[in-house]
């Protein structure tokens, strides 16, 4: 079988009497992830991932939730298939579990690999586009208990395990996304200790980050050589980093710091084929198991991380306002929500120093400020600084206080307004002569949303936990719209 699905190219927007006009064939998608989602995390051979086991540590996720059932997606997704297909939604990006794939890391496991043939022989069925994405996260224990993303090693066993899934499904899937946002995997992981593994031993967000790197680098280049028609990307999760006070060089020093152990960290290495002067700057003195931490970077390993992509994934929430001068304790960490009670470090590197104020934009329910023109900076800051593979936002969402009516409905016009702000932003970064693609929408479902379990809804369609009924909200019915069109209404 091969892919029916034609990709995109770039293409003009229009601003018309109906709204705004996207480019023709602009990918009109949604977005999840395995561990959020499929629950089933003990069948059909399926082992332990970091996850399963962080969110059995006390205090480490909200209300101690897990991901052990989740939105039973694993038994349900045909459903699911057939709802997304009611909501014309055009592309569906889903995660692969390493753990169902080759379980502990070792054998290939036919189970675990026919429930993602399956799934993307179901998507194709409906017409839609599937979008693999390989690392969200779930990483087996077996080698998080071999020293996980700080152990070289690890970047080779994910490639074993990429190339098995592509071997079964390779021929079919037109999209594949190596790592989603290894910033969090790598610093909230090894640094911060917010996300499993949850370990805080600084500059190990570093090696893990250049390791993680080097997994994405060894999979893509083995897949050119393979001559694979596929198209190969990467996510990353970028930020806008205004200094909270242009004029305090402390606030501007603090936004640059930011932008290199959070932006530039991933961007030079994949898109230059180097590290920033600036990171060696800013990590001068660090040391990695007695020797400079940069020393884990070996010969070969940037021209592997820099092989030429053909999509650039961006998952874009919000900008951020650095700063040195601590405000208040919350900022620390940049919101004001409610957190996990286990103590957790900053994530940057040498960051201890840093904060982030609020600055009087509206927030979500996480407390993530609401800048929407903060993605079209983004988009032509990567266009104008990076030159680029097409560029498609595979992430963007918002967490709300949802209120369920009698009558099982969600009338989320607060993400309805957000999801609307962010396509337009998208819309105005083409007019700026950016290549961009496609939007994913986070999420499809309401999920399991890491360390702060399941009380932060993000999806266009809410799933009550106790019965699994899914409802699609207001929002989804405006999206199915879109997606419909291709035409956000004025
Ligand atoms: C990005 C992550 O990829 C996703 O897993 C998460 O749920 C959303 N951000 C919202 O925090």
């Amino acid at each position: 079988m091969t892919s029916r699905i034609e990709h995109p190219t770039a293409g003009t927007a229009t601003d018309t009497v109906d709204g705004l006009r996207f480019p023709d064939g602009f990918l009109w998608g949604t977005a999840t992830a395995a561990y959020q989602i499929e629950g089933a995390v003990a069948e059909d051979g399926r082992t332990p991932s970091i996850w399963d086991t962080f969110a059995r540590v006390p205090g480490a996720v909200i209300d101690g939730d897990n991901g052990d059932v989740a939105c039973d997606h694993y038994h349900r997704m045909a459903d699911d298939v057939a709802l997304m297909k009611s909501l014309n939604i055009g592309a569906y990006r889903f995660s692969t579990a390493w753990p169902r794939v080759r379980p502990d890391a070792g054998a290939p496991n036919q189970k675990g690999i026919d429930f993602y043939a399956r799934l993307t022989d179901a998507l194709l069925e409906a017409g839609i586009t599937p979008w693999i994405t390989l690392y969200h996260w779930d990483l087996p224990q077996a080698l998080e208990d071999v020293g996980g993303w700080t152990n070289r090693d690890t970047a080779y066993r994910f490639a074993e395990y990429a190339l098995t899934l592509y071997d079964a499904i390779g021929d079919r899937a037109p999209y594949w996304t190596t790592m989603n946002e290894p910033w969090c995997s790598a610093f909230l992981g090894y640094t911060g200790g917010q996300h499993a593994p949850g370990r805080q031993e600084g500059v190990a967000g570093l090696v893990a980050a250049h390791h993680l790197m080097l997994g994405h680098g060894l999979v893509v280049d083995e897949l050119r050589r393979r001559g694979t028609s596929a198209e190969l990307g990467i996510t990353l999760n970028l930020t806008v980093p205004d200094p909270f006070d242009p004029t305090s060089p402390g606030d501007v020093a603090a936004a640059d710091k930011v932008d290199h152990l959070w932006n530039r960290v991933f961007l030079d290495p994949i898109l230059k084929g180097r590290y920033a002067e600036g990171l060696d700057a800013l990590t001068e003195g660090m040391t990695w198991r007695d020797r400079p931490w940069q020393d884990v970077v070996q010969d070969g390993d940037l021209a592997l991380i820099s092989t030429p992509l053909d999509v650039l994934g961006v998952n874009y929430y919000h900008g951020d306002g650095p700063s040195t001068a601590r405000h208040d304790a919350d900022e620390l960490l940049g919101s004001r929500a409610r957190q996990p009670e286990r103590p957790v470090l900053s994530p940057y590197p040498g960051g201890d120093d840093l904060s982030f104020p609020r600055r009087g934009y509206p927030v979500t329910a996480q407390d993530w400020e609401i800048q929407p023109e903060g993605l079209t900076r983004l988009l032509v800051r990567l266009k104008e600084e990076y030159d680029p593979p097409p560029l498609y936002i595979t992430e963007n969402g918002a967490a709300f206080p949802d209120v369920v009516g009698p009558d099982g409905t969600v009338d989320d016009q607060d993400r309805l307004d957000f999801v609307r702000g962010h396509v337009r932003a998208t819309y105005d970064a083409i007019e700026r002569g950016v290549d961009v693609r496609g939007y994913f929408v986070w999420s499809f479902l309401d999920n399991f949303e890491w360390a702060y379990g399941y009380g932060q809804r993000f999806g266009i369609v809410h799933v009550d936990y106790d019965t699994q009924v899914r409802t699609p909200k207001a929002s989804a019915r405006w999206y199915a719209g879109v997606a419909a069109t291709g035409i956000v209404p004025g």
